[in-house]
């Protein structure tokens, strides 16, 4: 089957570039007053409380960020599935906002806070947990039963066979509610599910192999159906990806199921009064949706063999660096630098290898160095190794492509995540544009972990998209920046 290019994903892509013109021209207001609830609330479900999490693992962060599984088998029992839901995406501290109401922070980071992700979990033999399909909530930390049974193989079915969910106890669901964030980056809030997907995914497969779990992120699976189980439209909440913890080969495998499952229609509380689709972003989604086990099975790739892990550094547990973890506002007015070692550590750890479907990281680094001992200021590429391509001072330069923003060009560098969405396509067809984007969001929470791992501190940016494409003289999008520094 010839691969076809996701053409309306990569025109939606092109119509919500940042430019300096288009920042400029923007009259969009925030409407406060009916600012979409961060959380999805049941009224008419009882809530199951977790357990209180299992202790940490204490397992280092970067060897965690490279899937390096801890020593020991630790059972995936509801105390373990607590430690992961809560440390990937909890409540990390509450603040009060802009708008008056308070902001519950999450464990991981998350463009304008708006936390457009929603997480289920489907669990199968989990002791503590009777088999049955689950909504989390983080206010709360308790789960909602959806669905009573074993739900894997309807998962099985979706995800076209794939061994990782077949043979998995439990998986991990990400959805998004666009409306959260395009509250505020209307249509290109479409963009931000898969990259704070993506800060959650880094979480959860870092805690899974600090706990020995196996986990992969999982991009392929037939939307009409995930979305059928989760009992979500599609539209205004959206399944995005799966995440099965604790596979083993030679585990019994759950066979697919025969028919599609049936639907469920629990009430759930509107999160706003006024709320709009914005129809470019519907269409990039339709666009790279997949239907039937047949094109699932087609997207699907090995993943490749794992390479040797990179030198150790900064052997801070994964629990505290998850705790410590909260986005620079500011970096140290000294601009004091990082180590050379650091930085190599970090992005090393950072690119390793990545358990996923779609087989080989998608996302390449561009960095603008700012003040790395060791290392001179200029603009790198990174790709195993750090090639100089021009030198100099640009911090100004790296502030006025992160959307003019200070943090931009302040931190001891700055890393601007590409992907070649044209070369993408060519290998995985119209379902790479999702996976460009989620793996982006991976890598940037990669790096958050390294770097909080160090004493260091990071945050995301956005950017003006073709003004970063031009400084690197290079056909890939960028897809998220980084900031890092003391
Ligand atoms: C994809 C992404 C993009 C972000 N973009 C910006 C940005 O442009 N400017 C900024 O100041 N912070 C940005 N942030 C940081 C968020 O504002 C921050 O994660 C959020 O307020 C939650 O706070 P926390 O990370 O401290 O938990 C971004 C974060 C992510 C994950």
């Amino acid at each position: 089957m010839a691969v076809q290019p996701p053409a309306a994903a990569l025109e939606y892509h092109e119509l919500t570039k940042h430019s300096p013109a288009s920042v400029r021209a923007t009259t969009h207001r925030l409407d406060f007053a009916d600012q979409p609830r961060p959380f999805k609330i049941y009224p008419d479900l009882d809530p199951i409380p977790l357990p209180d999490p299992a202790g940490d693992t204490k397992h280092p962060a970067p060897a965690a960020v490279t899937e390096q599984l801890a020593d020991g088998t630790r059972p995936l029992d509801a105390g373990e599935l607590a430690r992961l839901l809560t440390l990937a995406a909890g409540i990390r501290r509450v603040f009060r906002g802009p708008g008056g109401g308070p902001i519950y922070l999450r464990s991981y980071a998350c463009a304008g806070a708006l936390y457009p992700n929603e997480v289920y979990l489907a669990c199968t033999d989990v002791d503590g947990i009777p088999p049955g399909l689950y909504h989390y909530s983080p206010i709360e930390d308790a789960l909602r039963q959806l669905r009573s049974g074993d739900p894997r193989p309807y998962l099985v079915r979706a995800a076209g066979g794939r061994n990782s969910v077949a043979s998995a106890p439990a998986c991990i669901i990400l959805s998004g509610i666009m409306w959260r964030t395009a509250w505020k980056y209307r249509a290109r809030g479409y963009r931000h599910l898969w990259w704070d997907s993506g800060m959650i995914l880094a979480n959860l497969l870092a805690l899974s192999a600090g706990g020995s779990h196996h986990c992969e992120a999982v991009a392929g699976f037939d939307d009409e159906e995930l979305n059928l189980l989760l009992g979500v439209d599609g539209r205004t909440e959206m399944g995005l990806c799966l995440a099965p913890v604790g596979f083993t080969s030679g585990a019994p495998a759950a066979q697919s199921a025969t028919a599609a499952p049936k639907a469920i229609n629990h009430t759930s509380l509107r999160i706003s009064h006024f709320s709009r689709h914005y129809e470019e972003a519907l269409q990039a989604h339709a666009d790279t949706s997949l239907s039937g086990s047949q094109e699932v099975r087609l997207w699907q790739r090995d993943p490749p063999s794992r390479p040797a892990p990179p030198a150790p550094i900064c052997p801070v547990g994964i629990e505290k660096v998850i705790r410590r973890r909260g986005s620079k506002r500011v970096f140290e007015p000294d601009r004091s630098a990082m180590s050379l070692e650091q930085f190599r550590g970090i992005l090393d750890h950072a690119t390793h290898h990545l358990a996923c479907d779609w087989g080989e990281q998608l996302t390449r680094v561009g960095a603008i160095v700012h003040s790395v001992e060791g290392l001179e200021p200029g603009a790198y590429r990174y790709a195993g190794g750090l090639e100089l391509i021009e030198q100099g001072e640009m911090r100004d330069k790296a502030k006025f492509l992160c959307l003019e923003q200070a943090l931009g060009g302040d931190g001891a560098a700055t890393l601007f995540l590409l992907a070649d969405l044209d070369e993408a396509a060519g290998s995985l067809g119209r379902r790479s544009y999702r996976a460009a984007q989620l793996n982006a969001g991976i890598l940037g929470g990669r790096l958050y972990l390294c770097a909080y791992s160090c004493r260091l501190g990071a945050t995301g940016l956005t950017f003006y998209d073709d003004e970063v494409r031009r400084f690197f003289s290079t056909t890939a999008e960028p897809m998220l920046v980084i900031a890092m520094g003391r």
